[in-house]
């Protein structure tokens, strides 16, 4: 059962966050924060860089929301208060262990195979991390899950990602809705939603943000919207749980550069491009899984087709072969060094043995990915 009250750690619930004068007040002659009245060194696309950035982002975050709204007509729509703004989602995953785990004494929960920030963010929090596998088919073992949540009240957050990764495959809406209504446990449930746009609509779990007080869905310019480089990522979420994130956040975390920058690829012309792109991704990914299964020594697509990417396994032998770390390791290296063309090598996660992680590229990147693993393959095949 759900208590923000006694979820969230009670220093961060006492916190008075950071003012300036410009909280109240932003016109005028401003002489408030220090800032250099002469203008900055550089003089750049119209932007004040003399001047602090808005901490709060209503602007970046209304744009966000409208999109979100627009795409998914909700019964209770997304508003800038369900909103954080973060330092690429990476930001977000940090600041929402920080505000419920207290270091040294709570944990959280991650799902493995899974994006490994959430663990890395716990470590360096002194946070313990519980690992719950996800089913051989890379759904929630969601009996699993709800166990060890009955069993231990120190877990304050279940992070899960759908579309994941290394996994490529989104998860039942019905199970992330079984997390959320545990009868006993007091915690939160992130949806880490970083590839959602390139799976079909009605796997996101944005629809639930404002039925329920515990999910935090967190999602990022850095995928289909090609802006890894800005570092923006965003948390939806129930007003009280973004109200608390957002005072325990150093109040000018989004660079104006950024922030100007976001919200122009929150314009209608930047958001077509967008699923223009995605669009075109879903035409290669398409081809990119019916051309490699066909190379002698690939084994099965394993995961999804909810992402752009996807998880192929290498097999022991091109004729009834087995999912092989060995020749797994080989490609990856040999296709980075002889052919620089670089893919993941996703072998020793749990049931994944033997397996690549290939984003999706271009049309040209692809034809290029396929050339090289089968001339690679070849390769191995015939030494060995
Ligand atoms: C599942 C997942 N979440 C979050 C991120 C990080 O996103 P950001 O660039 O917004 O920090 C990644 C990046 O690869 C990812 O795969």
């Amino acid at each position: 059962m759900f208590d923000l009250n006694t979820c969230i750690r009670k220093n961060i619930l006492d916190l008075q966050p950071y003012r300036c004068a410009r909280d109240d007040f932003s016109e005028g002659i401003l002489l408030d924060a220090n800032e250099c009245s002469f203008g900055s060194v550089i003089n750049d696309c119209g932007i004040e860089y003399n001047r602090y950035p808005d901490p709060r982002q209503n602007d970046l975050k209304r744009r966000f929301c409208d999109l979100r709204n627009k795409e998914h007509p909700l019964a209770k729509p997304l508003k800038p208060e369900n909103m954080v703004v973060g330092v690429g989602s990476d930001e977000i995953i940090d600041s929402l262990i920080r505000i419920s785990c207290v270091p040294g004494k709570d944990k959280i929960l991650a799902c493995p195979p899974s994006y490994g920030m959430y663990s890395v963010s716990a470590k360096i929090n002194d946070v313990q991390v519980v690992n719950v596998l996800l089913k051989p088919n890379f759904d929630l073992d969601i009996d699993a899950v709800y166990d060890t949540l009955s069993k231990d009240n120190s877990i304050k957050l279940v992070f899960t990602c759908s579309p994941g990764n290394p996994t490529a495959k989104a998860l039942k809406l019905d199970d992330v809705k079984k997390l959320l209504a545990h009868p006993t446990w007091n915690g939160i449930v992130v949806v880490d939603e970083a590839y959602i746009d390139f799976a079909s609509p009605e796997k996101t779990a944005i629809s639930l943000v404002n039925d329920y007080p515990n999910l935090a869905v967190c999602q990022t310019l850095s995928k289909s919207f090609g802006l890894a480089g800005i570092r923006i990522g965003f948390c939806l979420t129930n007003p009280d749980i973004a109200a608390i994130m957002n005072s325990l956040k150093a109040p000018y975390n989004i660079s104006q550069p950024t922030s100007s920058l976001a919200i122009k690829a929150l314009s209608p012309e930047s958001v077509s491009k967008m699923y223009e792109h995605r669009d075109r991704a879903l035409t290669q990914r398409d081809r990119l899984c019916k051309e490699i299964t066909a190379i002698p020594g690939v084994g099965k697509i394993i995961g999804g087709l909810d992402a752009n990417f996807i998880l192929v396994q290498v097999l022991s032998k091109p004729v009834n072969g087995v999912p092989s770390n060995d020749v797994a390791r080989f490609v990856y290296l040999k296709m980075a060094t002889d052919h620089k063309v670089v893919v993941r090598f996703r072998g020793t996660e749990p049931m994944c043995e033997g397996s690549l992680r290939i984003t999706v590229g271009t049309e040209s990147e692809v034809t290029a990915v396929l050339d090289t693993f089968r001339r690679t393959l070849e390769e191995y095949y015939s030494k060995n």
